[in-house]
């Protein structure tokens, strides 16, 4: 949520800055702004309520604005409505000092009533301005920029990544960090700092990932870093090694559109590279057979369609390993006093590694004494850090909002962890094992064939899209995969949209199902296709409007009651959800292509969500 850049340097900050916050918009875009520091010792802040573009137009693309060093932002509103006085940067009274915030300021109202007592009146309704306010107070003392952030720092509770800069040193601003990402790039004669390094990349892939308490100054020739106690520190350089481009449109129309295709590939980059000889390997794990085998249980945790990955997790899971299996809401498992110790594992789900929900969840299990076993994509992310494993699903940087490749590597790399637990609690008998990873090894070459065939799918769509509300009904993976298609129709198309249990239907819910209800049927999980079927004849017989999803193996005898079907390619069951969610996702960008919705980015959502 927000996204901040920041910049020292030679040249003209502020087209660099508005160019960093071009590729961070997808963590919030309802309004931005940027704070640059002139050599006359003049700070020049511009912000406008809306889109990006916006705020380029209103400086002119950044030509209206001199001065080599600055920072901006991209917010997705917390405190106080949307508009150009809540936008960052904001200011300070005395016109000094201009921060941007990423995270939530919790004792603020205690601070805007100190400051307040002080004299200082404030102009915006957000936290943010209490850090800058404070900032300015501390800085009032003794004009030392440095000082005054320590004091603030000592007196704010919450989450934050703050960058600063002061009018009276043009040469350098600072950088803050805790419970919000941050990381510094180190460029030539210039530095950078950011909330993540698609912002920065086409400047230097050399970067230093900031940790909870740091602080950062930065200049144009030189970083230092120092810790909680004000004592300078050393920090581990990384090099990020993704290309550019990737982070690019491509030619693709939306960047939605160019994940869902690159899937086959992401699934391949993170599903080989842990297969030899037909096995399941993980060098990349610390933890032993000894261990597999004492634990006796397992939670998976995550928030949204990382959620819903657990929930095919839950089934998959118990069926390779006859161990209990419970998938948590991370926001619900912080705090429900879980019923977790050193005997649980706990795998946390997480694209951006950085949902804060789900880091206080981790951070909870950990107390608790579980080990965590993370999966995330972005490399070096908080949740990473903090956890005792990690594996990275390999999807590279995803862009946007609605998740795509991610949850499908995400989905893969689960599978092949209850291959694994499975092959050495041997629960999972070899002959099983086996026809698993013969399908595992096909799977990208069938979603292949899948995305090379997608007429069907925008036909759908257009017969559809003018519908209200939708039901994605199935049973077992169905279900769980349901949850992840009827989130991506709502979420980028606005259509009210529930995923059903099949068989739970008819306790309450068959009571909204009328003339024209659209009702997608999943009926790709083999085992239980016939009871899929009368549940699909039951909503029929009340009026819906049915549109069905099946293998090709089912697809004659789908036919005969629905006659719009989605195919997909058989697979073995429990990777089946890896091929079933493609048209659905497909089905959602068409429908909201159709209604003329900002695909990437969907209103009131931002990608990396920060805040609780
Ligand atoms: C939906 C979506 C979200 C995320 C959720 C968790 O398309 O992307 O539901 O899955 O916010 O985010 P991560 O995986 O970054 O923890």
């Amino acid at each position: 949520m927000c996204g901040i850049v920041g910049y020292a340097g030679r040249e003209a900050a502020a087209p660099i800055l508005l160019d960093g916050l071009e590729r961070l918009e997808y963590r919030g875009y309802d309004s931005a702004g940027i704070a640059v520091v002139s050599g006359s010792r003049a700070l020049q802040v511009k912000k406008s309520k809306g889109r990006l573009s916006e705020l380029s137009r209103l400086v002119d693309g950044g030509k209206s604005i001199d001065g080599v060093l600055g920072i901006g932002h991209t917010r997705w509103a917390t405190h106080g409505e949307p508009n150009d006085v809540n936008a960052h940067p904001h200011l300070s009274q005395d016109g000094k000092i201009a921060v941007v915030h990423n995270g939530i300021i919790e004792n603020y109202v205690e601070l805007r009533d100190f400051l307040c007592s002080k004299g200082y009146v404030f102009q915006s309704e957000t936290d943010t301005e209490v850090v800058t306010q404070l900032l300015a107070y501390y800085y009032a003392e003794d004009n030392d920029a440095f000082s005054a952030l320590y004091k603030v720092l000592h007196r704010v509770e919450g989450a934050y990544a703050l960058g600063i800069i002061c009018a009276d040193c043009p040469e350098k601003f600072l950088a803050a960090r805790k419970d919000a990402p941050l990381l510094v790039g180190f460029g030539e004669g210039a530095n950078f700092i950011a909330s993540d390094v698609t912002a920065i990349i086409k400047h230097t892939r050399d970067v230093v990932y900031m940790e909870d308490g740091e602080v950062a100054v930065i200049t144009a020739d030189s970083v230092d870093f120092f810790d909680a106690m004000e004592e300078p520190i050393e920090k581990e350089h990384k090099t990020i090694d993704w290309d550019v481009s990737a982070a690019e449109k491509g030619g693709y129309a939306h960047f939605m559109l160019k994940e869902i295709m690159e899937q086959p590939e992401a699934v391949r980059k993170t599903a080989f590279s842990r297969i030899r000889d037909n096995r399941v390997c993980f060098d990349d794990l610390k933890i032993d057979e000894a261990y597999v085998k004492s634990v006796s249980k397992i939670y998976i945790v995550a928030c949204g369609s990382s959620y819903h990955v657990g929930v095919v997790g839950k089934y998959n899971l118990e069926r390779m390993l006859r161990k209990p299996v419970e998938v948590c809401l991370a926001s619900e498992f912080r705090y429900s006093n879980p019923l977790v110790d050193e005997s649980c594992l706990v795998i946390v789900i997480s694209q951006s590694g950085e949902t804060l929900d789900t880091m206080a969840a981790l951070r909870e299990a950990k107390a608790l004494g579980a080990h965590i076993l993370s999966i995330v994509n972005v490399v070096g992310s908080s949740i990473a850090r903090e956890s005792h494993d990690v594996l990275y699903t390999w999807a590279g940087p995803e862009i946007a909002v609605a998740t795509t490749k991610a949850y499908s590597t995400q989905l893969v790399l689960l599978n092949m962890l209850g291959m694994y637990f499975g092959d050495i609690l041997g629960t999972l008998p070899g002959e099983e094992y086996e026809s698993i990873m013969a399908e595992l090894l096909l799977l990208p070459e069938k979603m292949e064939r899948l995305l090379s065939n997608i007429e069907d799918i925008k036909r759908f769509a257009s017969d559809y899209f003018n519908h209200n509300s939708v039901f994605f009904i199935g049973r077992n993976l169905d279900y769980a995969m349901g949850l992840e298609g009827s989130l991506k129709l709502k979420e980028i198309s606005y259509i009210h949209s529930e995923a059903y249990a099949s068989g739970e239907l008819k306790h309450g819910t068959i009571s909204l199902i009328e003339n024209g209800t659209l009702v997608v049927a999943l009926g790709t999980y083999a085992p239980l296709f016939d009871k899929a079927m009368s549940n699909v004849v039951e909503v029929k017989a009340r009026g819906a409007d049915v549109l069905a999803l099946a293998t090709e193996k089912n697809l004659a005898e789908m036919k005969k009651t629905v006659e719009n079907v989605m195919v997909v390619p058989e697979t073995h069951t429990v990777l089946q959800p890896s091929l079933g969610v493609v048209p659905l996702q497909l089905f959602s960008y068409y429908v909201a292509l159709l209604r003329g919705c900002d695909i990437d980015k969907p209103r009131n959502l931002a990608k990396s969500v920060t805040v609780e």
